[in-house]
C-alpha cells in the first residue's frame, strides 16, 4: 500500500527502533544495559495507584469521559501552577488535559499550521515537534542550538523574512535532550520575538520538575506577556512516574487552547477519568516524591559524569533533566560510538544525530534505569579504549 507523502518524509519513530534493536540484542542472549529511553524507572507514587484502584470502581467513570479533560482535573492542573509558579490559570478556558503530552505536541500543529507555513523548530530537539510540523505540511526552519550558546537558539540568527512567515516556534527548557536550562532574559527574549512577529509561542516543560543542585525552573507562563501567545505543554509522565499513563495537559493563552480543543474534540474523546483522578491526586497530593527521586537522579548523574570524565570524556553536569548530553571522542560519529557501545559493552544510548544534525558529534545517556545497572553499564564502558 502507497503511504501518503507527508508520512514518506518521516522517519520510523526513534525509540521504537530502539526498542526493536534491544529486543534484537536480548532475544541474542545478550545482556543488553538500556539507557535510551526516557522512561524513569522508579515506580508511580503508592498515593496516586491507589486514587487509580478506587477511581476505577466508580461506574460512571467508564463511560466517555469529558473531551477536555473533567473540570475537576483542569483545576488541580490550575492550583498545581498558582502553587508552583505564581501562575493564574483559568481551568474553564485556559487548561487542558492530553493524553499525555506528545499528543498534544502533535495535535497543536493540525490546529494552527497551513500547508507552506514555517516552524521554528530547534535542533537537536525531541522528534516530535518535525514531524508533527511536517504532518501538518509545515516547513521546519532549523533553530541549532549550539554548546557555544548553552544550547539556546540564537534568534539574532534568524532571517526576518522567516520570521515574518513563521506561525509557530517549539521551544523546550529544561532541554531534551542536551539537559541545558534558560535564563529568564532568554524566556522574555523569546515572548518578545513571538508577539512582535504574531508566532505561537509553543513550550515544552516536561522536564520542569527534573532539578538538581538548587535550580528551579520556571513556567514560561510566569513572564509578563507569555499568556498572550503562549501556551505550555506539560506532562505527568516524569515527576510522577507515570509515563504508561498516558496524562499530561496543555495550559496558557486561550485561543490556543481553544484551537487545540477543537482537533481533540475530533479525533480523541479525551482520557480516562479514572486516570485524570489519579492525576489529581499527582498534583495536589504530597509532592516528597518528587525530591527523593531528584536525589536518586542527581547520585545516578555524579555517577555517569564522573565515569566519563575518569576515561577522558568531558561532559558537562546537567542541572536538570536526567540526560546526559555527552560529545563523542574524537574520530566517532555519534552513530560508530552508540555502535561501540553496543558492541563492545551491550550499552544501549540514543545517538545525537538522531535529534537533528546539530545532535551529531554527541550521543544522549538516559539515567532512567535501576542504580545497579547504570553501575554495571559504567563498568562495561570504563573497560573500552576509545
Ligand atoms: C525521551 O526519551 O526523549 C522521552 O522519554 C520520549 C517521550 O517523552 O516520548
Amino acid at each position: 500500500m502507497e503511504r501518503a507523502e507527508r508520512i514518506k518524509k518521516i522517519p520510523p519513530y526513534l525509540f521504537a527502533q530502539i526498542d526493536k534493536k534491544i529486543a534484537e540484542l536480548k532475544s541474542k542472549g545478550i545482556d543488553v544495559i538500556s539507557l535510551g529511553i526516557g522512561d524513569p524507572d522508579l515506580p508511580t507514587p503508592p498515593n496516586i495507584v491507589e486514587a487509580m484502584k478506587k477511581a476505577v470502581e466508580v461506574k460512571e467513570y467508564h463511560r466517555y469521559p469529558d473531551y477536555e479533560g473533567s473540570l475537576e482535573f483542569r483545576e488541580a492542573v490550575s492550583t498545581y501552577y498558582k502553587n508552583r509558579f505564581n501562575v493564574s490559570l483559568d481551568p474553564r478556558s485556559e487548561v487542558m488535559a492530553l493524553i499525555g503530552s506528545k499528543e498534544g505536541i502533535a495535535h497543536i500543529f493540525l490546529a494552527f499550521v497551513n500547508p507552506g507555513d514555517y516552524v521554528l523548530i530547534p535542533d537537536p530537539a525531541y522528534p516530535v515537534y518535525k514531524t508533527a510540523a511536517i504532518f501538518a505540511g509545515g516547513i521546519p526552519y532549523t533553530m541549532p542550538l549550539l554548546e557555544e550558546n548553552n544550547f539556546l537558539p540564537d534568534f539574532s540568527k534568524i532571517d526576518e523574512e522567516i520570521l515574518k512567515k513563521a506561525k509557530l516556534m517549539f521551544l523546550c527548557y529544561p532541554n531534551n535532550p542536551t539537559g541545558a536550562v534558560a535564563s529568564e532574559e532568554f524566556f522574555m527574549e523569546a515572548i518578545e520575538l513571538a508577539k512582535k512577529y504574531d508566532i505561537i509561542l509553543c513550550h515544552d516543560s516536561a522536564y520542569a520538575e527534573i532539578t538538581y543542585d538548587g535550580y528551579k525552573a520556571p513556567s514560561i507562563l510566569s513572564f509578563p506577556g507569555a499568556k498572550d501567545i503562549a501556551v505550555e505543554f506539560g506532562s505527568l509522565s516524569k515527576p510522577y512516574r507515570m509515563t504508561g499513563w498516558r496524562i499530561g495537559y496543555a495550559v496558557g493563552n486561550s485561543e490556543i487552547i481553544q484551537g487545540l480543543g477543537i482537533v481533540k474534540t475530533n479525533v480523541d474523546s479525551g482520557q480516562f477519568t479514572a486516570i485524570q483522578k489519579a492525576g489529581i491526586e499527582a498534583l495536589l497530593g504530597p509532592q516528597d516524591s518528587i525530591k527523593e527521586m531528584n536525589d536518586i537522579f542527581k547520585k545516578r548523574r555524579d555517577l555517569v559524569v564522573n565515569t566519563l570524565r575518569e576515561i577522558g570524556i568531558d561532559v558537562k553536569s546537567p542541572k536538570a533533566t536526567f540526560y546526559i548530553w555527552v560529545k563523542v571522542p574524537e574520530g566517532y560519529s555519534s552513530s560508530s560510538f552508540a555502535e561501540k557501545l553496543i558492541e563492545q559493552a551491550a550499552v544501549v544510548v540514543t545517538p545525537g544525530s538522531a535529534y537533528g544534525e546539530y545532535g551529531e558529534g554527541y550521543v544522549r545517556i538516559s539515567l532512567t534505569t535501576p542504580d545497579h545497572r547504570l553501575m554495571e553499564a559504567m563498568e562495561r564502558i570504563k573497560k573500552i579504549s576509545f
